[in-house]
């Protein structure tokens, strides 16, 4: 992720200089309509406000239910896209099983950046209590398939069904081809394809005794076209598109949808200490504004919620296999 992030900087895209405050810093607004609103730049920007003002008022309407009753179990849930999707799900009626590493220190030596704590999945803990839903938190290693076997029991045990799993944590890549270690081609690989595998093998079977259920595996628009400067990522990613795809063929006999959400860069942990580099930050918003064919930089965690919400939902009943592209477009300069 930080080398895909480099590229955008090699690239020599000079940073936004018509907007204040910077991305990345806490002067910048968090309010979703005004930082699209920043971020297109200034061009329209009562409108785009006023857009996005409104979708986010018809998201939590729309939302509101869809999932009443049912049980979700999100992997990578202490923060970032995982925690959204978490908190959605339990915004939207169901009860959770969040599980993480829960460790800032696992695979720091390889990884080079911290992953989430503790302290943070006990705040995803709080905030779907919050919701008023029930939330069961769980510390595992999604690569270590026995964890999650353990999981998967102890999750049947307190809730008795698991209605919709999201395969979502995944860690950065670590170079280009040439240049990436052994030992973080490994850890991607084992973590972010490996770990998927294992949460479907530990969870499925409980879907297929009850003849339904919702998996979501969380890829990348690096499992969609060549990730330069991140070949162990985009490798894990493309190879969860294919683990995708097998597992619908799999499990959709027992009424099982198997599918993938690929999003575009999204301002999460897993950019490191990059996120504290506000010119860097800076620039690779405006590689993404390039990118994508809406008028958006970087999007935010909440951003990811809406697919997996349709994907849950009844109107997703009859998708499976596919990939959806949270990419504000950019998908529309690689597939057909
Ligand atoms: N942020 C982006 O720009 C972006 C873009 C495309 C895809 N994604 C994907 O979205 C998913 C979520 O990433 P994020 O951006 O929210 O990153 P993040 O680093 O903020 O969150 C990832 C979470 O997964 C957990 N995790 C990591 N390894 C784990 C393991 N072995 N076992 C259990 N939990 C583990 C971390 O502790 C962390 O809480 C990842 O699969 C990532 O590849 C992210």
């Amino acid at each position: 992720m930080q080398s895909a992030c480099r590229a955008a900087r090699e690239a020599n895209m000079d940073p936004r200089k018509d907007r204040t405050p910077t991305p990345g810093t806490n002067d910048e607004p968090r309010d979703p309509a005004r930082r699209r609103t920043m971020i297109a730049g200034l061009g329209a920007p009562i409108a785009l406000s006023a857009l996005a003002a409104t979708a986010t008022a018809q998201d939590d309407n729309a939302a509101a239910g869809i999932v009443d009753g049912q049980v979700a179990m999100v992997t990578g849930a202490a923060r970032g896209i995982g925690r959204a999707i978490a908190v959605a799900y339990a915004r939207a009626g169901a009860d959770i099983v969040a599980l993480d590493i829960a460790d800032a220190e696992a695979y720091r030596d390889v990884l080079g950046y911290r992953l989430g704590s503790q302290a943070e999945l006990d705040e995803t803990a709080a905030l779907i209590e919050a919701e008023g839903r029930q939330v069961l938190a769980i510390k595992a290693d999604v690569s270590d398939a026995g964890a999650m076997r353990t999981a998967a029991s102890e999750a049947l045990k307190r809730f008795g069904r698991l209605d919709i799993v999201v395969a979502n944590a995944g860690v950065g890549g670590g170079g280009p081809i040439h240049g990436v270690s052994d030992a973080h081609w490994k850890t991607v690989l084992d973590i972010n394809l490996t770990g998927a595998a294992n949460t479907m093998k530990a969870t499925l079977p409980a879907m297929i005794e009850r003849q339904s259920g919702r998996f979501i595996a969380i890829t990348s628009v690096a499992g969609r076209m060549g990730a330069g400067g991140q070949a162990d990522y985009g490798a894990s990613k493309w190879g969860l598109v294919g683990l995708v795809k097998s597992a619908a063929i799999d499990a959709g006999p027992h009424g099982i949808t198997v599918n993938a959400i690929a999003p575009t860069g999204v301002r999460t942990g897993i950019f490191g200490q990059l996120m504290d580099d506000t010119a860097w930050m800076a620039g690779f918003e405006t590689f993404l504004n390039q990118m994508h064919t809406l008028p958006v930089g970087m999007l935010e965690p909440e951003d990811m919620t809406g697919a997996a919400l349709f994907l849950a939902s009844p109107a997703g009943q009859y998708i499976s296999g596919a990939v959806i592209d949270m990419a504000a477009g950019m998908n529309a300069r690689y597939t057909a």
